[in-house]
Parts: C-alpha cells; structure tokens; sequence
C-alpha cells in the first residue's frame, strides 16, 4: 500500500486579527520545532491579510502556510480577488479550493473549483480539493453519489498525487459538534479512493483527509479509520493547543 504521510490542515476561516495569528503560527512552529521528527505535516491556512505576517513567522519553520480560496486567474482586473501568484508570494505552499462555504456563500460550481486548482497547481500550489454532502442528501441516501459527482468535475486534468489533496468534509458535520461516525467515515473515504482510481494513475498515493468537528477528544478515532490520511480543522485549529492535540493523535 502507498506510504501516505498525514497531513493536519487548520482552517481559520474568517478568524482571528494580526496579533491573534501571530501567536497561534508562531506557538505551532514553536512546537514543531521543538518535537523533532513527528509523523504528520502541519499546515494554517489564515485569513487572506494575515498571510504575510504569518508567513514571514514561521519561515524556517516546518510549518506549511495556505490559503483559504484563490482566482482560477493569475492577475487582471478582478476586485477583490487573490490570485495563486500573489499567494505563492506570501509563502503558500497549499489552497483550500471548494470547500463547502465558498460553495454555498459564493456559489461556487465544480468546474470553477477544477479552474481554481489548475490555476494553483500552474503556481506549484497544492490544492486542498473538499467535497461532501448536506444532511438532506445523506439522508436520501445520495452521499456517495454526491460526493462522486463533486470529485469528477473538480478533478483537473493533471492532477495528481503530489499537487493535490481531497478533503471530505459532510457539510453537516462541520462547525456543528456532530462528527460522521468511524464506520461512515471508513465507507466514505474507501469510496472516494476507488473514485480517484478512475480519473488517477496514482490515486493509492493521494492523501484523503477528513473535516467535520474535529476535535483532541475524538481525532485518534477518526485518525485511525483507514483511507483517512489526515484531518481539515475548523473551530479547534483555533487553539494552539487543541489544534496540536489532534495531530499528536496521529501515529
Ligand atoms: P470545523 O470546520 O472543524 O469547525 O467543523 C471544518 C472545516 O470547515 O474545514
């Protein structure tokens, strides 16, 4: 079986002011410098203005910098926009693309996440790929297919192993204190894998991670769930300590 290193993502989301992230970034760097060799890869995905600060924290440090969306184009005039360029500037080596807010407040289509990701990866970025169904598609017994669907049509073309990763994040479960349970999360991420079968060559080496109220109490569990290559963190990636619970939970 391919060697899959896990990967412990924290998402801040729209959290959190200068000082405030300063001192998050600068406590996990801290840590991981100080642990030596630690069996996952850590990674903060701050709000878009604290991208340099935090950036230039932790530089040096083992501690990956990413971001939270970015433009499927790489400059123009596009208000508001943050291009893969601009984030690569700051020190990213990964974007979150997709994930279920952007989805839902921004209405964000699966081809736009696709054109997002081809633009991240033309940038060297390794795009964080999240999918996941509502409650009322799991509940009509339509997860899997859902979940299918959003990963054919957000998939570019090259992608692969080394510039991509898949978060799987069921919409109900996130921010909600609700988790999927090991055995749905076990059916889901085995699905997902053998859906990345048919679109990659090397899909046994693509690290499925798993987002949803994540917390120090139940990581190990979910952790241990096989197929699951590391976890997306929302609220508790918050805390320092609590963000760097869940990955010690990781073996
Ligand atoms: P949560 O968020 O851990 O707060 O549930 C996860 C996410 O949305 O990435």
């Amino acid at each position: 079986m391919a060697e899959r290193r896990k990967l412990i993502a924290g998402n801040w989301k729209m959290n959190g002011l200068k000082a405030d992230g300063l001192d998050l970034a600068s406590s996990l760097a801290g840590r991981l410098n100080g642990a030596g060799a630690v069996p996952f890869d850590m990674l903060v995905c701050p709000p878009f203005p604290l991208l340099f600060p935090v950036g230039e924290a932790i530089k040096g440090s083992p501690l990956a910098l990413g971001g939270q969306d970015c433009s499927f184009k790489t400059s123009g005039a596009h208000t508001g926009d943050v291009s893969p360029v601009m984030l690569k500037d700051a020190g990213c080596a990964f974007v979150i693309l997709g994930h279920s807010e952007r989805r839902a407040d921004h209405g964000e289509s699966d081809a736009l996440v696709a054109a997002k990701a081809k633009a991240a990866h033309a940038e060297g970025l390794v795009a964080i790929i999240c999918v996941g169904e509502t409650e009322a598609q799991r509940d009509a017994g339509q997860a899997e297919s859902v979940v299918a669907g959003q990963l054919a049509g957000s998939l570019p073309e090259g992608a692969n192993a080394s510039n991509t990763v898949i978060a799987y994040e069921p919409v109900w479960a996130i921010g909600t204190g609700k988790t999927a349970t090991p055995d749905d999360v076990r059916a889901m991420h085995a699905h997902i894998r053998a859906e990345l079968g048919k679109a990659l060559s090397d899909a046994g080496a693509v690290r499925v991670l798993y987002g949803g109220s994540v917390k120090p109490s139940n990581a190990a569990e979910l952790m241990a769930v096989e197929n699951v290559d590391g976890a997306l963190v929302g609220g508790a990636s918050l805390k320092a300590e609590d963000f760097w619970a869940i990955a010690a939970a990781c073996r």
